[in-house]
């Protein structure tokens, strides 16, 4: 079965807070997006990456892609550049049109990776692009996700209700913690069900904050923040996979700093021995 990565690179990285969009900031002598490119050529698993930048990065973005070292260093796996948009969400839809664009339909499987989460080993990648080849030719499950456990307990607070006294913040429950996982990326599915089920859920927020700004006091669906969910929605069984804390998103700056430690450290204690997601 051919898979295709797409690597969501646009967004600018507000959190991290460097000049530069996140994929493009350099981590211990190389761009996020080079080194999330590299796991996944390295996990021997993808055919074709097409990675998802802004405008203005396009052409930083076709740089690294043509870039003699790295070509040798991604042979086997097909890299090129496309415009992503506003929410990582329309990143990954466009990434899904430009697949269709050059005629990719039928049974190929998409893995969508954040640029952000560059450490993720190549052996996660292998992991969860297996089980969602699996469950797809067996017609059992449409999906893969790598998943951490959850290791603080998690409040849904409610922040549209005003709280017992002005500026005080109402905790509203407290979900068991043994049913909540973490997601995290390369999540793979099958690439027509993930493309009909981001459709179905374009159609259903566009009644919704159509419905929303009607009824006033009427919230529009919540934003969808990841892949699965979509198919989820969609009725689509897909399948957890012990995810590892080496494909963390860097996110802020402390995030970056533990990643460059990570990186500059000789310890070989940063294996999936002590990073990996089996649920204790
Ligand atoms: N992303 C994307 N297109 C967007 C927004 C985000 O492709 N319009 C990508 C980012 O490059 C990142 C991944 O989605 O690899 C996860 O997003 P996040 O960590 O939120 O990155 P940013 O949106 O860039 O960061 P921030 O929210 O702090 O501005
Ligand atoms: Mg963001």
């Amino acid at each position: 079965m051919i898979v295709n990565a797409l690597v969501a690179a646009a967004g600018s990285g507000t959190r991290l807070g460097f000049d530069t969009p996140k994929a493009f900031v350099q981590l211990a002598g190389r761009t996020l997006l080079e080194r999330s490119l590299d796991a996944l050529a390295d996990s021997e698993r993808i055919d074709r990456a097409v990675v998802l930048v802004s405008p203005d990065m396009r052409e930083a973005a076709e740089g690294l892609v043509a870039d003699p070292i790295n070509r040798a260093s991604w042979a086997g796996m097909s890299v090129s550049v496309a415009l992503g948009g506003g929410e990582r969400m329309d990143s990954v839809f466009a990434g899904l049109e430009e697949l269709r664009r050059r005629g990719v339909t039928g049974s190929s499987l998409v893995a969508i990776h954040d640029a952000a989460r560059c450490l993720v080993p190549p052996a996660l990648i292998r992991e969860v692009v297996d089980k969602a080849a699996e469950g797809v030719e067996r017609q059992a499950w449409w999906g893969a996700v790598p998943v951490m456990p959850v290791t603080d307990t998690i409040k849904i607070v409610d922040e549209a209700t005003s709280g017992p006294a002005d500026g005080e913040t109402l905790l509203e429950q407290t979900p068991n913690r043994d049913t909540l996982r973490a997601a995290q990326t390369p999540q793979v599915c099958e690439l027509d069900a993930l493309y009909e089920a981001n459709l179905a859920y374009m159609r259903t927020t566009e009644i919704s904050s159509a419905h929303a700004s009607r009824q006033a006091g009427n919230q529009p669906l919540q934003l969808a923040t990841d892949d699965a969910s979509l198919l989820e929605m969609s009725g689509k069984r897909v399948v957890a996979v012990n995810g590892d804390l080496m494909a963390m998103k860097i996110t802020t700056p402390l995030d970056y700093r533990i990643a460059e430690m990570l990186l500059n450290s000789d310890s070989k204690d940063v294996n999936r021995g002590l990073c990996d997601g089996t649920p204790r």
